[in-house]
C-alpha cells in the first residue's frame, strides 16, 4: 500500500499511544507460564504481539481477546504442549527471541519461522547462551537465523556477559532460567529495557538486580499478575518529535511509559531544546506513566552514543529527522545494533530521509546529520519496517511537497491507527 502525505498548517490534539509493545509480549508469555487466569488491559494492537498470542495458542494456552482486553489462562511450567506445526513468529524479533527461551526447556520438539525480514535477524547470539545452559538449538546458516528447531531439555544455570545491551537475548535467558536448575547471572554491557525483571519480581520469581547484574533463582510457581499496560512511548515519541519540529504544533500525549531504561528520547528532546513537558507522572501496572505535552521548539544539534542508545534504539530514525530540523549538527554513534532490526534502520533512514531532502552521512555506526535543512517531500519507501514509515509520515507533515510513501502498511506491526491518528491530528488549512 502507498500513502501519500502533504505538509500541513497545524497539529492539534490529544492522543493515548497504543498498548507498550514490549510489554505486552512479556505479560501474555509470563503470564503463561504462571498458573491461572491473567486479563491484561490495553494489550498492544499490532501484529508482532499477535504473532506471540498464536504461536502461545499453539503450545496450549487458552487465550480470549475481548476490546483490547486479552484474558488468559496460564497453563503453568509443566502444561505446554508440543505445537503440531511449525510456529509462525511473523515479523516479530522478540517472538522468536523469548519464546526460544521457554522451548528450550520443554520436553518436546519447536520449529519456529517467521516472515523474510526475520529471516534474516541474527539468532546465533541466542543460540550461543542457550547451549551454554544446556539447550538443544539449532538454526539455518549455521546456527545463525531463523527458522530455529528447539527440542526442549532439562537446562542448568549460567553466568553470562551478553554481548550486546539486548532486551530481547536477555530477557530470553531469563525465560529459560526460570526452568533451569541452579542460578543464572547475566550481565549487560549498558542496561536495556527491564519490563522483563520488574513482571518477573510482581509474579514472585526471586530475582537480584544490582546495576547490570541479574541473578535469577529458578522458581516452583509463578503467580499470574492482571497487568494494565501503559501507552508505547515507542508510538508516542513520534507524536512528540512531529510536535517539536512542526513550526505551528501542540500535542498532548496521554499515559505513555516513561521506564527510564525505555525514555531516551524525552532526554534527547529536552536536551535539544524541545518544548517538552512530562506531567502527571505516576504509578500503573508497575510501570512508570506520564502525560506529556509537546510544542513547536527551535532545537539544536546534539551527540547521543554509550549507554544512552539501548535507551532510545526505536527512536533512531525519529532523532535522525529531529536534526534535519535542529540548528547545527547532531552526531549519532554507537548505534550498529540498528544494522540489524526490521531493516539495516542506519541504511534505509541515511537514504529515505536523503530523498526527502535530509543532509546524512552514514557511519558504520550511526549518522551525521546537518540540521537546518527544509525537507521537500518525494518518493520513499519503508523498507517495509513499521518505524520507518512512521517516521516518513511524520516527515511528510512537514516537507514543502508531496510525500509518498511506499509499503505504508508496515505501521501494522505496531501502531495498526497511525494513520487515522496522523489524520485526526493535522489541520491543513489555517
Ligand atoms: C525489544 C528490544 C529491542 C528493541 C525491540 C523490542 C524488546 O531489541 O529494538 O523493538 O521488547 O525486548 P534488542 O533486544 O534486539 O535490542
Amino acid at each position: 500500500m502507498e500513502r501519500r502525505v502533504k505538509g500541513c498548517a497545524s497539529l492539534r490534539g490529544e492522543i493515548a499511544p497504543p498498548g507498550d509493545k514490549s510489554i505486552s509480549h512479556r505479560a501474555v508469555i509470563l503470564n503463561s507460564i504462571a498458573w491461572g487466569r491473567a486479563k491484561l488491559e490495553n494489550f498492544a494492537p499490532g501484529d508482532d504481539c499477535f504473532a506471540t498470542v498464536s504461536c502461545l495458542r499453539a503450545l496450549g494456552v487458552e487465550i480470549i481477546k475481548e476490546h483490547g482486553v486479552l484474558t488468559l489462562s496460564g497453563v503453568g511450567r509443566e502444561g505446554f504442549r508440543e505445537p503440531t506445526d511449525v510456529l509462525n513468529a511473523r515479523n516479530s524479533a522478540t517472538t522468536i527471541r523469548l519464546l526460544a527461551g521457554l522451548l528450550a526447556a520443554q520436553p518436546f520438539l519447536s520449529i519456529v519461522t517467521g516472515d523474510e525480514s526475520l529471516r534474516s535477524r541474527p539468532m546465533g547470539r541466542l543460540i550461543h547462551p542457550l547451549r551454554l545452559m544446556g539447550a538443544e538449538i539449532w538454526g539455518r546458516g549455521g546456527d545463525s537465523l531463523p527458522p530455529l528447531a528447539i527440542r526442549g531439555n532439562q537446562l542448568k544455570g549460567i553466568d553470562y556477559h551478553l554481548p550486546v545491551a539486548s532486551a530481547q537475548l536477555k530477557s530470553a535467558l531469563l525465560i529459560a532460567a526460570l526452568f533451569a536448575q541452579g542460578e543464572t547471572t547475566i550481565e549487560e554491557p549498558a542496561p536495556s529495557r527491564d519490563h522483563t525483571e520488574r513482571l518477573l519480581r510482581a509474579m514472585g520469581a526471586k530475582l537480584q538486580c544490582d546495576g547490570t547484574r541479574i541473578a535469577l533463582t529458578p522458581y516452583t510457581s509463578l503467580s499470574p499478575v492482571d497487568v494494565c499496560i501503559p501507552g508505547d512511548i515507542s508510538s508516542a515519541a513520534f507524536w512528540l518529535v512531529a510536535g517539536a519540529i512542526h513550526p505551528n504544533a501542540r500535542i498532548k500525549v496521554l499515559k505513555a511509559g516513561v521506564n527510564p531504561t525505555r525514555s531516551g528520547i524525552i532526554d534527547v528532546l529536552l536536551q535539544m531544546g524541545a518544548k517538552l513537558r512530562v506531567e502527571n507522572e505516576r504509578m500503573d501496572g508497575g510501570e512508570p506513566v506520564a502525560d506529556m505535552v509537546i510544542e513547536s521548539s527551535d532545537l539544536v544539534g546534539t551527540q547521543i552514543a554509550g549507554s544512552l542508545i539501548p535507551r532510545l534504539i526505536d527512536e533512531i530514525p525519529l532523532v535522525a529527522l529531529a536534526g534535519s530540523f535542529a540548528r547545527g549538527t547532531t552526531t549519532i554513534r554507537d548505534a550498529q545494533e540498528l544494522r540489524v532490526k526490521e531493516s539495516d534502520r542506519i541504511g534505509a533512514t541515511v537514504r529515505e530521509l536523503s530523498t526527502l531532502g535530509a543532509d546524512i552521512d552514514e557511519l558504520p555506526d550511526g549518522m551525521i546529520i546537518h540540521g537546518g535543512r527544509k525537507l521537500e517531500g518525494g518518493v520513499c519507501s519503508s523498507h517495509r519496517d513499521h518505524r520507518l514509515a512512521m517516521t516518513l509520515g511524520i516527515a511528510g507533515l512537514v516537507a514543502r511537497g508531496e510525500t509518498v510513501i511506499h509499503d505504508a502498511e508496515a505501521v501494522a506491526m505496531s501502531y495498526p491507527s497511525f494513520w487515522q491518528d496522523l489524520e485526526r491530528l493535522t489541520i491543513y488549512g489555517i
